[in-house]
């Protein structure tokens, strides 16, 4: 529960089950505060413990006056730390400080327009008339004489409120959707204006606390053992670990022989000769290809892998004396998915099985040095450490690398194949500026042949398809609109460049009902 970050000033977020508690969270640290994800049943005291300067209501797809709907500790709005209820959670606050919540006339979603009803300190700066973000079907109606509202719609008479003694301030919009063009002013309002937030938590002083709580852990005779998986994840726990423990550090990275095109030489060149990391890179492309061999089901395929990379891993491992840490790459979105955090389950983020994820029988104790970092912060973090544009920005890669793109049996032959082509797509999507664009694009060799002719001769060969996403979450995600101009190009090229294709096809489905990778 406590954070190794050790933050003064922390804003805690009790989830009432929104689609947008993350978004809150990082809403906040934006603005330079600290904030963690709550269940609306944790205790006061794992509150009190946090020392919060102030807490947030997220909403919820619930009704206040359903008997299963999720409910805080009223202790909570009275223990004299401002609150801010958003949608649900200004709804639930509000029935638990006497007011009335019933169905509206009408659900309201979408756009509508804010008027401010008088000048107060959670709309300060606002205009008196400005867009806001709606998605709603119950009201809070009766106020009783203890609150003063602050804003009203067309249709939601009671759109904001403070009330008249005690900190709590609620909002029936969504502040933190870009739908809410003012959202943020209304968040800097309550952290700095009413929570007396100073704003200070920055990603500097993020890695400073960190680096020492990890000095302070291990012991000087001790080792920690890092796996590197080329990714930015672990590429950050690895520099944010050689600066805490210097060549105490050691790192084991195992080339499956499903990485892309120079992906080994990446990781060798930013570690080893860059930031003379001691790395042991192990190549083990033959046990690999060696038990996949025949092998078409994608389950199937990312199970040999994960377990071949653990007993590869197990070996590297035991080589390295005073071994007593294992460092890994697990986000904050991971520890509040599998339920380890003030959140439980709350959040919703798909977890995937992970070929990464080590086994607690290695027998290492673990050190998580991101578990409080959200994506876009880790990114932050590797920039701050040193690392490359390269490395940071580098699109997500799946644990199983190549094997599930390589659609069908995975032989060394069409796998020179597909990473031959997803080295020319990469290229052109770089050279035309769309990399940072675009979330993940990659190349898929399809297991069918087609028909084609070349010269004045006909031609039987591969099919490669272009999978290009746009998303922020990974969860839902919406095909790129790569200009057709660029398309063209990326065809052209791998239709001659690659001995063996004769067709490429993008693909223009979006997640869901697809899902970005093709197995
Ligand atoms: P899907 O295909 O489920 O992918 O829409 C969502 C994100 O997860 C990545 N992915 C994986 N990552 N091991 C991983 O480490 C896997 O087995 C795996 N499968 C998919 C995918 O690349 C995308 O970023």
């Amino acid at each position: 529960m406590t954070t190794a970050s050790g933050q003064s000033q922390t804003i805690v977020i009790l989830d009432f089950g929104s689609q947008y508690a993350q978004l809150i969270a990082r809403r906040v640290r934006e603005n330079g505060v600290y904030s963690v994800l709550a269940c609306p049943d944790v205790s006061i005291d794992e509150v009190k413990a946090l020392n919060p300067k102030g807490l947030i209501f997220t909403g919820g797809p619930s009704s206040v006056y359903e008997s299963k709907a999720p409910r805080c500790n009223p202790a909570l709005l009275d223990l004299g730390v401002p609150v801010l209820g958003i949608c649900y959670g200004m709804q639930i606050a509000c029935q638990i400080l006497g007011a009335n919540v019933r169905p509206a006339p009408s659900r309201e979603y979408g756009r509508t327009m804010l008027q401010v009803a008088q000048p107060n300190e959670l709309l300060r700066n606002i205009p008196a008339q400005t867009t806001v973000w709606m998605s709603h079907g119950d009201q809070v109606k009766e106020l009783g004489g203890d609150f003063i509202t602050l804003a009203a719609t067309q249709s939601c008479p009671i759109a904001a409120v403070k009330h008249a003694t005690r900190p709590f301030y609620g909002v029936q919009f969504h502040p933190e959707v870009t739908h809410t063009p003012h959202g943020n002013e209304i968040f800097m309002n309550f952290l700095y204006e009413i929570c007396g937030c100073d704003g200070l938590w920055k990603m500097g002083s993020f890695i400073e606390a960190v680096v020492s709580d990890i000095r302070g852990r291990v012991a000087p005779d001790e080792r920690v053992i890092c796996g590197l998986s080329g990714g930015v994840d672990s590429s950050v726990v690895a520099a944010l670990l050689h600066q805490a423990v210097g060549d105490r550090l050691a790192c084991i990275f195992v080339d499956n022989g499903l990485l892309r095109m120079n992906e080994a030489q990446l990781v060798r060149t930013t570690f080893a000769d860059n930031f003379k990391i001691d790395l042991t890179v192990v190549s083990a492309a033959d046990e690999f290809l060696g038990r996949l061999k025949g092998v078409q089901e994608p389950q199937e395929k990312r199970r040999i892998i994960g377990h071949t990379f653990i007993d590869i891993f197990k070996t590297a491992a035991k080589s390295i004396k005073n071994a007593r840490w294992l460092a890994q790459g697990t986000l904050y979105p991971d520890v509040i998915e599998s339920g380890h955090s003030l959140a439980g389950q709350a959040a919703n983020i798909k977890l995937h099985h992970n070929v990464g994820g080590l086994p607690a029988e290695l027998g290492f104790d673990l050190i998580e040095p991101l578990r409080d970092l959200f994506k876009d912060e880790v990114r932050k973090a590797g920039e701050l450490l040193g690392l490359g544009e390269n490395v940071v920005w580098r699109h997500p890669f799946p644990g199983p690398g190549l094997a599930v793109r390589c659609i069908g049996e995975v032989t060394p032959e069409r796998l020179e194949v597909l990473r031959q082509a997803d080295n020319i797509l990469l290229e052109e999507i770089t050279a035309n500026n769309l990399y940072r664009k675009t979330a993940q694009t990659f190349a898929v060799l399809l297991p069918v042949k087609s028909v084609g002719v070349m010269g004045d001769g006909r031609t039987y060969d591969n099919v490669i398809a272009i999978r290009s996403v746009d998303t922020s979450d990974f969860m839902t995600a919406d095909w790129s609109r790569i200009p057709y101009d660029v398309l063209a190009m990326i065809s052209n090229r791998i239709i001659n460049e690659v001995r063996g294709v004769n067709r490429v096809v993008y693909d223009i489905s979006s997640k869901p009902p697809a899902t970005i990778e093709w197995e």
